[in-house]
């Protein structure tokens, strides 16, 4: 061991000085506008243990165009047995967080920061070979179209053994009895004749029901499910989500759903994080977040829902296009779109990015918006407008 010279000591004691009296001052004004906003997105809505917990997670893209910010700052957690929904338009960043907990974006194209631990082991860093036995394992991806994960050459019942085979030291006859079993599991009538079938001897709902038998043969505790219903037509759509709910319920796993859906959402979601531009905007319990919004995306998503009692001119789709993801607008990433900005004082919706704070001053329900009056004006404008 090295003792410091008298100079180093020195500097050393005036900086532990300056970090006690920082800390004194943080102490007296209470957290920080950054630790407060970290703390709300990382408690879970809940209030329970989560598995997964992100934890500032931004990821970047460099191309010849300059960077592409598709993830910003994002912090989520979902404990076991609950369903995060995360919305948002098309190109808000969902699908590029997800991937990015299952460890599948190219290392060399992606520059990804922040926090992903999961059942409290850190995920970011890890060797291609520890995230290979993360995913699939412990991490199951349920993707829109089947065809993707889904090899033609093969055999359904083959992908599925291979897939626990992969993780488990077991003979093919044994995965074959577990493949079976899975296909039951998930509704597919007549195993033993599917067993042997290849993907385009299934139908849609059925490819969709064996990507799922796929992914979950492993038993994995984080399900994540990226639009796994948006190719299929509403009745298959309402009963692979009710496989997804009633599987959940047998395995306990915890599931991250990503939809533009909200009827969807309605129907699985305990927890919702609606996404902008890469930016979480609103995060709370589905109730909270779907019953009292209070961030002006979040109203736009709800009023463009088409629904049976409403007449279609009742409809209003968000005015305009979410920005460039490689040149932000300044201030609030909405603020080129949103109908209420002038509501805010001054500039600051052009100049000031809203931090993500709770929405009753405490509690577990955050948003990211300047007005002072959101409840107000939910209540009387656009309440009355949804109904
Ligand atoms: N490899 C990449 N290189 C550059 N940009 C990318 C790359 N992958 C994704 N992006 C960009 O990141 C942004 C977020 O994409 P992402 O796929 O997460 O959107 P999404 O919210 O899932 O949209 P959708 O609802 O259409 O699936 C998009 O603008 C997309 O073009
Ligand atoms: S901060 Fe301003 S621009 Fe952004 S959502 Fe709120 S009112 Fe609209
Ligand atoms: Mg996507």
């Amino acid at each position: 061991m090295t003792t410091p010279a008298p100079e180093d000591r020195k500097d050393s004691m005036a900086e532990s000085a300056g970090e006690q009296a920082a800390a004194a001052a943080d102490a007296k004004r209470g957290p920080s506008v950054a630790t407060r906003e970290k703390r709300a997105g990382l408690m879970n809505p809940s209030g329970e243990t989560p598995y997964l917990v992100v934890e500032d997670l931004t990821v970047k893209f460099p191309t010849a165009d300059g960077v592409v910010s598709a993830v910003n700052g994002l912090s989520y957690s979902v404990p076991l047995g609950r369903t995060l929904s995360i919305v948002g338009e098309s190109g808000s960043g969902k699908s590029v967080s997800s991937m990015a907990v299952m460890g599948l974006h190219d290392r060399k194209r992606t520059q990804i920061t922040g926090s992903i631990r999961l059942g409290g082991d850190e995920l970011i860093g890890l060797s291609e070979n520890d995230l290979m036995k993360v995913r699939g394992d412990a991490v199951a991806m349920v993707f829109q179209d089947p065809q993707s994960s889904l090899h033609p050459l093969y055999t359904i019942g083959n992908q599925i053994s291979e897939a626990y085979r992969v993780h488990h030291k077991v003979s093919k006859d044994v995965a074959k009895k577990r493949a079976l079993e899975m296909l039951d599991l998930v509704g597919i009538p007549n195993p033993i004749r599917r067993f042997g079938q290849y993907p385009h001897e299934f139908s849609g709902g059925m490819r969709q029901r064996a990507m799922i038998a796929m992914g979950l043969v492993n038993d994995p505790k984080l399900i994540i499910a990226d639009e796994p219903t948006t190719a299929l037509d509403v009745t298959v759509q309402a009963q692979i989500l009710d496989l997804l709910n009633n599987l959940q319920k047998e395995f306990g796993s915890a599931i991250v759903l990503i939809t533009h859906d909200l009827g969807v959402v309605a129907e699985m979601a305990d927890d919702v994080l609606v996404m902008y531009a890469g930016r979480c905007v609103e995060y709370g319990t589905a109730e909270d977040v779907l019953a009292n919004p209070r961030m002006p995306y979040t109203w736009g998503l709800l009023e463009s829902i088409p629904t049976v009692s409403a007449a279609s001119e009742k409809l209003r789709p968000i005015k305009g296009l979410p920005p460039s993801l490689l040149n932000l607008p300044s201030g609030c990433s909405f603020n080129p779109r949103c109908p209420y900005k002038d509501r805010v004082k001054g500039e600051r919706c052009t100049t000031d990015l809203p931090d993500l704070l709770p929405v009753d001053g405490a509690g577990a329900h955050t948003s990211r918006c300047h007005l002072h009056d959101k409840a107000s004006i939910y209540e009387t404008e656009v309440l009355p407008r949804l109904s």
